[in-house]
C-alpha cells in the first residue's frame, strides 16, 4: 500500500531533524521484559521495570497516532520480545486499522518463542512481515546464548508465521567463536525455506556478564568467507532500516549486514525509538532523550507531545559513537536493546 496519502498534519508539519533527515520510521517497544536471556543482550539476572512504569496499550495507541499525524509511515513493535505482553494482539489490531491510511507498513521484531501462537492473528491484524531472532540451530548452543532450552518454539514459531502468509526475515547476531561457523548452514537454509537472513555486528548496549568484545565479529570478515563460497552482488532492496542488502546468487536469497561499528550507516538515518515507558530516544547509540510519557499524562498532553516531538527533532545527533575496541570499557549506553527494542 506504499503511495496512499499521509495525513494533512504531516505534510504541514513533517518531522525533519537539524541535519535535515527526515523521520518516517517508528520503533516502539511495548515491553522490556522477555522469556529469553541472550548473552549478549542482558545479564542472566537482568531486572525488569515495575509494570506501572510502562504505558498502557491506550497511550501506545495515542503515541502511534501523534507519530502517524507527523509523517511516520512505518511501525516496527519490539522489545523486549513483545509477545510476552498479553494485551499486544490488540494493540497491533488498533494500528493495523491505520495502514493505508498514512500507515505504509506495520511490522514486528520477535524472538519467536510465542511466534506459532499468535501468527494467524498477527496476519489478520494487518502484520505482513515478521522479523525473527535467530543466531543458531544447533540447540545446544542455542540454550547456551539464550540460556533457555526452546529452540523448538522457535523453529515452530517460523514455520506457523510462514504458514500464516507473513513474510519472515531472519536476524542473527554474528558472534565470534560461537555461531560464527555455522553462518553458511543457517543462511543457505533460510534461503532455501525461502526466508531473507541480516546479520548484526554486536553493539555495546547496556551491561552484560563477560565482555562483547569477546565475541565481537566484524561483517567484513564474514563477508569475505562468503564471498569464497557464493556470488554476492549489491542489491537495491531496502526495508527503511540500515541493512545494506546483497542478491546471493546460488541460494536465490537476500542477505542483510548491519554494520554500525565496521561501517557507520547514520546519515540515512529515518527513525526514532520509544520505549515501553514512552522515553523517546532519537538515536540508538546516543544519550538524548525525551520524556513523551510526562507529555501524554499532562493536563495537555496533545499541545505536549507536539512539542516533545519538535524537541526530539532539535536533538536527533548526527551519529552514533560506539566502539567495541576497548577490553573492559564501559557500554556506549547504559541501557539494554530490550528497553529500544531492535
Ligand atoms: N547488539 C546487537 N544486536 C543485539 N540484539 C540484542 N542485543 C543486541 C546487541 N547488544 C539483537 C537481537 C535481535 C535484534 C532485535 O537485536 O538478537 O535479533
Ligand atoms: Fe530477549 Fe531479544 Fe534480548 Fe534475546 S536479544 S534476550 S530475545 S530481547
Amino acid at each position: 500500500m506504499e503511495g496512499t496519502a499521509a495525513s494533512p498534519l504531516a505534510a504541514a508539519r513533517p518531522l525533519v531533524d537539524t541535519f535535515q533527515r527526515r523521520i518516517t520510521y517508528l520503533r516502539l517497544s511495548v515491553t522490556d521484559r522477555c522469556d529469553l536471556r541472550c548473552s549478549y543482550c542482558m545479564p542472566e539476572k537482568m531486572k525488569f521495570l515495575p509494570r506501572a512504569e510502562v504505558l498502557s496499550l491506550e497511550e501506545l495507541h495515542r503515541l502511534s497516532l501523534a507519530f502517524i499525524a507527523r509523517g511516520v509511515r512505518r511501525i516496527r513493535l519490539t522489545g523486549g520480545e513483545p509477545l510476552v505482553r498479553s494485551d499486544m494482539i490488540d494493540l497491533v489490531r488498533a494500528l493495523g486499522r491505520e495502514v493505508g491510511y498514512g500507515l505504509d507498513e506495520l511490522t514486528l521484531t520477535t524472538n519467536g518463542t510465542r511466534l506459532a501462537d499468535h501468527a494467524d492473528a498477527l496476519a489478520a491484524a494487518g502484520i505482513v512481515r515478521v522479523n525473527v531472532s535467530l543466531d543458531t540451530r544447533d540447540p545446544a548452543l542455542f540454550e547456551q546464548l539464550t540460556r533457555r532450552n526452546q529452540l523448538s518454539q522457535v523453529l515452530d514459531g517460523i514455520a506457523a508465521a510462514q504458514a500464516a502468509g507473513l513474510k519472515v526475515k531472519l536476524n542473527t547476531v554474528a558472534l565470534k567463536g560461537l555461531n560464527e561457523g555455522e553462518l553458511p548452514d543457517l543462511i543457505a537454509w533460510a534461503h532455501g525455506q525461502g526466508h531473507d537472513v541480516t546479520l548484526i555486528e554486536t553493539m555495546p548496549l547496556g551491561e552484560v556478564d563477560g565482555d562483547r568484545i569477546d565475541h565481537y565479529l566484524p561483517l567484513g570478515e564474514v563477508k569475505a568467507r562468503l564471498d569464497a563460497r557464493w556470488t554476492l552482488s549489491p542489491s537495491n532492496h531496502r526495508t527503511g532500516g540500515p541493512a545494506r542488502y546483497f542478491d546471493v546468487a546460488e541460494t536465490g536469497g537476500r542477505l542483510g549486514l548491519i554494520t554500525p561499528l565496521s561501517n557507520n550507516f547514520c546519515e540515512g538515518c529515518n527513525r526514532l525509538r520509544v520505549t515501553a515507558t514512552g522515553q523517546l530516544y532519537p538515536c540508538l547509540g546516543g544519550g538524548e532523550q525525551v520524556d513523551l510519557r510526562a507529555a501524554l499524562r499532562s493536563a495537555d498532553p496533545e499541545f505536549r507531545l507536539e512539542a516533545a516531538l519538535d524537541e526530539a527533532m532539535r536533538i536527533k545527533p548526527e551519529k552514533h559513537h560506539f566502539r567495541i575496541d576497548t577490553r573492559g570499557a564501559a557500554p556506549a549506553q547504559p541501557r539494554h536493546m530490550s528497553m529500544t527494542g531492535g
